[in-house]
């Protein structure tokens, strides 16, 4: 197989960030939409948009694109597509699915179909009756928008945010690769002094410090397509090799998370240890009235707790206040704040620069960015 339909898919509004990194990464976009950008790549490709992408949730290999109105349609056209460029004789296989505003609402009926027309096509091509699937994993996705059916294998098994350096789950604890967009959604670079006052189980500090020493995410994790045989060990070869030789350790980082639990700091230290970041981020157990800033530019990039997920209201007013007192005069420093909490601003009197909809998990939040003066 040379040339593949690829793409990589996020939450909603971080299709972005994908996006500047594949273009960061040489690649050339051929289409994007809510949560999903498109390329043409091969399976080299694939390693390293696996190895690298930091916001998104998984690559996929698009087999194939149609409209269907009737079940006979979708049985026919899978039926065309070959499955079999990919899907080994004892390949494992299941089909996941979702349908928005299509004729072809059942995902139950639409999984079955998908299903049976691929048992068929690889019945023909591979002359066997019955198929042990024993071997690889191959995750097939129908999913149905508008009448239109995109069939599409996932490259990635786990989602992309499952980076292996998370110990045990911190309460409310962000998603790496939401932590990841935040980062790259600021102005936050190398260079510059990265604070979370509130870093639970460490994730914005850890996501940061990562992207500054230019650690591939993908590092310390398995993908599904690193168990299939059409992608030559020498790809991951060269793919791991060209990771680690880009490490940037002699960097050296100016970032700090506190948090007033020690639970959550003994948390970011393990956490940070597994990511390969211990030793570029200073972690304290610190109440965020006791934080004293002695920097005159910086950049704080956090996660406040909020009702709906934990904390009571009259202690998360006090929280905000409290942020608003330590940053009031601080005119070198830019904040950016992920907050589901509506009544932040009445609180943080600071006006905001820029608002973006976000989603943490399947809450929409708001990304609130105050931009401070530029250093000199
Ligand atoms: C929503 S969580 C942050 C989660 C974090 N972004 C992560 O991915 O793990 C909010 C954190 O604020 C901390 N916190 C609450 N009140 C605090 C205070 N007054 N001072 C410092 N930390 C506080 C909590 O302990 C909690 O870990």
């Amino acid at each position: 197989m040379d040339e593949l339909r690829l793409y990589a898919t996020s939450t909603f509004a971080l299709e972005l960030t994908v996006k500047n990194q594949l273009k960061d990464m040489g690649y050339e976009i051929t289409s994007s939409s809510d949560g999903k950008v498109e390329i043409n790549g091969n399976f080299k490709d694939i390693a390293r948009l696996n190895l690298w992408l930091r916001s998104a949730d998984r690559v996929f290999i698009k087999m194939g694109e149609f409209k269907a109105l009737t079940f006979e349609e979708l049985f026919e056209k899978t039926k065309e597509i070959p499955w079999e460029n990919l899907i080994t004789k004892d390949g494992k296989f299941t089909v996941n699915g979702k349908s928005v505003d299509s004729t072809l609402f059942s995902v139950r009926s639409c999984k079955s179909i998908v299903k049976k027309a691929i048992v068929e096509r690889l019945k023909d091509k591979y002359k066997k009756e019955w198929f042990e699937e024993t071997g690889p994993e191959y995750t097939v996705q129908i999913s149905m928008l508008r009448d239109i059916a995109t069939l599409s294998i996932d490259t990635s098994g786990k989602g992309l945010n499952k980076r292996g350096y998370r110990e045990a789950p911190v309460v409310a604890s962000l998603k790496e690769t939401l932590g990841a967009g935040l980062v790259m959604l600021s102005y936050y670079n190398k260079e510059r002094t990265l604070l979370d006052p509130l870093c639970g189980s460490g994730t914005i500090p850890i996501e940061a410090a990562m992207i500054a020493k230019n650690i591939a995410p993908g590092l310390n994790r398995d993908f599904a397509c690193k168990h299939w045989p059409q992608i030559d060990k020498d790809i991951w070869k060269i793919a791991y090799q060209e990771a680690y030789d880009l490490i940037d350790r002699d960097i050296k980082l100016d970032i700090t998370g506190s948090d007033i639990d020690e639970e959550a700091i003994k948390c970011c230290l393990k956490n940070a240890k597994n990511a390969g970041v211990e030793k570029d981020i200073t972690f304290k157990v610190q109440a965020l009235n006791d934080i004293w800033i002695d920097k005159q530019y910086g950049i704080v990039i956090t996660n406040p707790p909020y009702g709906e997920r934990i904390g009571d209201y009259p202690t998360l007013n006090r929280l905000y206040l409290d942020m608003d007192k330590i940053f009031k005069k601080k005119k070198g420093w830019s904040i950016y704040v992920i907050t589901g909490d509506l009544k932040f601003s009445s609180f943080f009197k600071r006006h905001y620069d820029r608002e973006r909809k976000l989603y943490n998990g399947n809450m929409q939040v708001r990304y609130l960015q105050f931009y401070g003066e530029k250093p000199q």
